[in-house]
């Protein structure tokens, strides 16, 4: 290699850092199954399949639902689905609908009866062995005797396939998308599209239109381009009457499933009626053989969709777009993070981290480049499913390792504000939806905004947007999942909150939740507030304890008395029946989120001061603590089953504490506010010894766009940000050693001496000074990089002997 004398030795390092395949220890299958081993349900729904950081391409197979009661068809992989397409895009470890799964692909061996190119289930395809999947690359082996290979680039991706000896067909389904529950309240749906054969005979392009899905969302159209390696025999394009039933549309869904109608017009469009519209690729029948297929997408044009194969994927090779991805991967994720791959290293422990680290880096989707609504020349962004899962420790982690990307998704985010009206929490198909608490973009600027994330943002309308949060009601869009208040975007509950503090049971659904949740984005407020109008300060930081007025201090639970509870709007507690270790449902309808009144008690990271205080002391506090941790097969539970059934958001859980579910990501380390980090260390160990593992069934539930695996990725390094705040609290490392790129260039190294010993903290020294704290500050480590050593032993050691982490909000009503 030749030297550049401009090349810093930071940059040396960088590019050395780079020819080390961290790549390898990647488990690409992390979270693809639930407790159940060969099943979905209760797992990750993660994808599977090609893609890149940040990617607007998810490449990957689609498959049906063996049992709709259990099926989770969200990232397009199942481990027990067959296979109905290869399809170009998909969502990563959500919940709720599917969304996505369009723009597809189908090998097929005959099209002869009982085939119909119409109904996917006459033609799906069970695997033969199991699938392969590593960092860019993907391989499944079909019944029809059919291998599929693909990877993808940003925007475009290339499939191989090898076919037996006999016919070669490819379908191409334009109507195609993955389908929901059939009682699903918001499912997506084809709406139109157009496809047209090249000229040359071996390429096709149009676009498809699609609604609906996991967040409601309004129409959007992907175009795209397409090509194949050999020219097929025939190709002809088709069209079938659109029979899917489509709730509030009009259809022709009586008839069952119609029958294609081939034409002899290059070009077919849906028309009036919605029609299906395809084509079909045919190869002479003969002798075994590869048709390699390379596809690009857009949301502009189809001109656009073409381009990005010349860019991305130039070469017909395969192997050369792994090697791009694989490359990609390295460079801008996991050289991020170093630690010992020699012998003496622990690879489980490897396959942890560098697992997390991708899963985290598969959402949200740059679309710079891409956004059909408006033309401002700012980043555009979509994908964030949802802020309410990734506010808490995955965008925290973003800003560390990933700047530049953060600092381009939060211009997005504050662009999404002034076109479209308000901020999202959810958003996918560039619709903003949907709303599960309150409106998170709020943490999630002030977290960078308090850690100083400046570049290009205009914190002026950052701050802006807040204020509407904060200020304006969003109009009601009747979603189906509860009709009483807009699930798009805002503060669905803003007008109680505006005129009582808190949200009343009476007039508002998730009470409990929402109340602690506008609670922080109101201390999320004054945090911004603070640098950018300071007369707003106080205002919001009082309008933070809200959650206060909600705490009904006589009532009890399990012997502690004092906890959040509903209250009405003419100021009475409900305590008729009130039990805070049930929500109902824990649904849309329900007093509380996901997460039962219990567990809600303990979030209010802006003021652990007055929580503590509230709960009755440092030594109630962490007995409450303490029983978060237990089985809980208290007489009135039945033994061994979670007290609150979450169903998929719970599965396998018997404790209150649901490290499987975010409200409860901070909640474990919570000791450290009473000074006591070893019970922190003990708990965070214990549960992530318990749930997390390099293996299938390896993340306790959804991953949530990597939400999970960023909570594992600061347990790893033993760290956990306060959200909102420029705070760290410290936790206990896995490795002996580890460098971390931090703000763009800088390097933190933690070390751990004694891991072979135990992992509780002996002691600690930030940038080689004794530290008597068990909590540091952006600025301590992140801003310049340093050194966090530590020491670790057998002993569960109370050896912080400073102050307790910070309570900014502190606020007495
Ligand atoms: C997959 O196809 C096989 C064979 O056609 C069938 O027996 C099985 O029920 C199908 N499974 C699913 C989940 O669709
Ligand atoms: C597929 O994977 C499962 C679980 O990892 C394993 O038990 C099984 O033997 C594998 N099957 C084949 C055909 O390799
Ligand atoms: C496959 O067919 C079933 C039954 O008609 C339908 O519900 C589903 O939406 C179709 N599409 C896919 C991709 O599964
Ligand atoms: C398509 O063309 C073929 C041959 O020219 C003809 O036999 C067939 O009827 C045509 N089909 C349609 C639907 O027009
Ligand atoms: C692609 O890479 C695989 C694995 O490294 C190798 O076996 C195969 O021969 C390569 N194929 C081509 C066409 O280069
Ligand atoms: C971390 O960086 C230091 C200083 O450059 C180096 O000595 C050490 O080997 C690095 N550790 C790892 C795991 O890369
Ligand atoms: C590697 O670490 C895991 C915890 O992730 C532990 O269970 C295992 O025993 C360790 N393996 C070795 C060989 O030390
Ligand atoms: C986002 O995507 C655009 C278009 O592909 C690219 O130019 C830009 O570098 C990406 N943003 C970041 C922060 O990497
Ligand atoms: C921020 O944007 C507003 C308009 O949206 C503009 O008036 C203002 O000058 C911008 N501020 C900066 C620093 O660019
Ligand atoms: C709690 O009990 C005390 C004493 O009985 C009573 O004065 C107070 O009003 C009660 N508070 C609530 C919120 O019920
Ligand atoms: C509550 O306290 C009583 C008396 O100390 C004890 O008998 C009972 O087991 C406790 N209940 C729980 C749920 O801890
Ligand atoms: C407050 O409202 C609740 C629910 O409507 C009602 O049951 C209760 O009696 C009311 N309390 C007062 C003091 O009016």
């Amino acid at each position: 290699m030749r030297l550049h004398p401009l090349f810093s030795v930071s940059t040396l390092a960088a590019v050395a850092a780079a020819q080390v395949d961290y790549s390898q220890y990647v488990n690409a299958f992390m979270g693809s199954e639930g407790p159940t081993p060969g099943q979905g349900y209760g797992g990750g729904d993660i994808f599977v399949g090609g893609a890149r950081p940040f990617g607007v391409v998810k490449f990957g197979i689609d498959t049906t639902a063996a049992n709709w009661s259990i099926a989770v068809l969200n990232g397009g992989w199942t481990p027990d689905g067959n296979v109905t397409a290869i399809s170009m895009m998909h969502e990563s470890g959500t919940g709720g609908a599917p969304k996505y799964g369009i723009i597809p692909q189908m090998p097929l061996t005959s099209v002869d009866p009982p085939v119909n190119i119409l109904d996917n289930l006459t033609y799906s395809q069970p695997r033969v062995g199991n699938d392969t999947a590593t960092v860019g690359y993907f391989k499944t082996s079909l019944q029809n005797g059919v291998t599929a290979e693909l990877s993808a680039s940003q925007h475009a991706g290339i499939v191989q396939y090898s076919f037996p000896s006999g016919e070669k067909h490819i379908l191409v389904d334009v109507s195609h998308y993955l389908p929901g529950n059939p009682g699903d309240p918001s499912p997506q749906f084809y709406v139109g599209g157009e496809i047209e054969i090249g000229s040359d005979g071996k390429s096709y392009q149009g676009y498809g239109t699609y609604i609906g899905g996991w967040n409601n969302g309004a129409p959007y159209t992907v175009y795209f381009y397409a090509e194949f390696s050999e020219a097929p025999s025939i190709a002809q394009t088709f069209s079938g009457v659109n029979t899917d039933p489509m709730p509030r549309y009009q259809n022709l869904a009586n008839g069952g499933i119609s029958e294609p109608v081939f034409g002899n017009q290059t070009k077919v469009t849906s028309g009036p009626m919605n029609h299906r519209v395809g084509a079909l690729f045919s190869w002479n029948d003969g002798p075994a053989s590869q048709i390699v297929s390379r596809i690009g997408i857009s949301f502009i044009s189809t001109d656009k969709a073409r381009s990005y194969i010349d860019s991305e994927i130039p070469s017909w090779n395969l192997n050369d777009t792994v090697a791009d991805a694989v490359q990609e991967w390295n460079r801008d994720v996991f050289s991020k993070i170093q630690v010992p791959i020699d012998g003496s290293a622990n690879v489980t422990n490897l396959r942890l981290l560098y697992s997390s680290l991708y899963f985290m880096h598969l959402m949200p989707s740059n679309r710079t480049g891409e956004n059909p609504l408006w033309d401002s020349g700012e980043p555009f962004w979509d994908d964030f499913y949802t802020l309410w899962d990734i506010f808490r420790c995955t965008v925290s982690f973003y800003h560390i390792l990933q700047p530049e990307y953060y600092e381009s998704m939060i211009r997005g985010l504050i662009d999404i504000y002034r076109y479209q009206g308000f901020l999202p929490d959810g958003r996918s198909g560039n619709w903003n939806g949907l709303v599960q608490g309150g409106s998170n973009a709020d943490n999630v600027l002030a977290d960078a905004y308090v850690k100083g994330l400046r570049g290009a943002i205009n914190w002026t309308d950052g701050y802006a947007a807040m204020v509407k949060d904060a200020e304006v009601v969003p109009y009601n869009t009747y979603d189906p999942t509860d009709y009483s208040a807009s699930t798009k975007e805002g503060r669905g509950a803003l007008a109680d909150w505006l005129e009582l503090g808190y949200v009343s049971q009476d007039r508002n659904t998730r009470c409990i939740s929402r109340t602690v949740e506008y609670s922080l984005n109101d201390f999320a407020l004054s945090q911004v507030a603070a640098g950018e109008s300071p007369g707003d300060q106080q205002k919001y930081l009082k309008r933070s304890a809200g959650w206060q007025l909600i705490w009904n201090h006589n009532q009890t639970s399990l012997n502690f008395t004092g906890f959040l509870a509903p209250r009405f709007s003419n100021g009475t507690f409900n305590t008729s029946g009130y039990d805070p270790l049930y929500c109902g449902e824990c649904e849309w309808h329900a007093i509380s989120y996901e997460a039962v009144p219990w567990e809600y008690s303990f979030t209010v990271p802006h003021d652990m001061e007055t929580l503590i205080d509230f709960m009755g002391g440092p030594s109630t506090f962490e007995s409450r603590l303490d029983l978060m941790e237990e089985e809980l097969t208290l007489q009135q539970f039945k033994p061994g089953v979670a007290v609150q059934n979450l169903g998929a958001n719970g599965a396998g859980i018997t404790t209150l504490m649901n490290i499987g579910n975010e409200p409860d990501f901070m909640t474990p380390y919570l000791y450290n506010y009473i000074n006591k980090q070893a019970k922190s260390v003990q708990q965070t160990r214990s549960l992530t010894n318990q749930y997390y593992k390099d293996a299938p069934y390896g993340i306790p539930g959804n991953s949530d766009a990597g939400a999970m695996n960023s909570w594992l990725l600061w347990q790893l390094v033993g760290l956990y940000p306060v959200v909102t705040q420029p705070v760290y609290l410290l936790g206990s490392p896995w490795f002996p050693d580890l460098n971390m790129t931090v703000n763009g260039n800088k390097t933190l190294r933690i070390t751990a001496t004694g891991l072979d010993k135990g992992y509780y903290v002996q002691s600690v020294k930030v940038n080689g000074q004794p530290w008597t704290k068990n909590w540091l500050t952006h600025d301590d480590v992140m801003v310049d990089g340093g050194t966090i050593e530590f020491e670790l032993g057998p002993e569960m050691k109370f050896w912080e002997t400073g102050e307790v982490p910070p309570s900014p909000g502190h606020y007495t009503l």
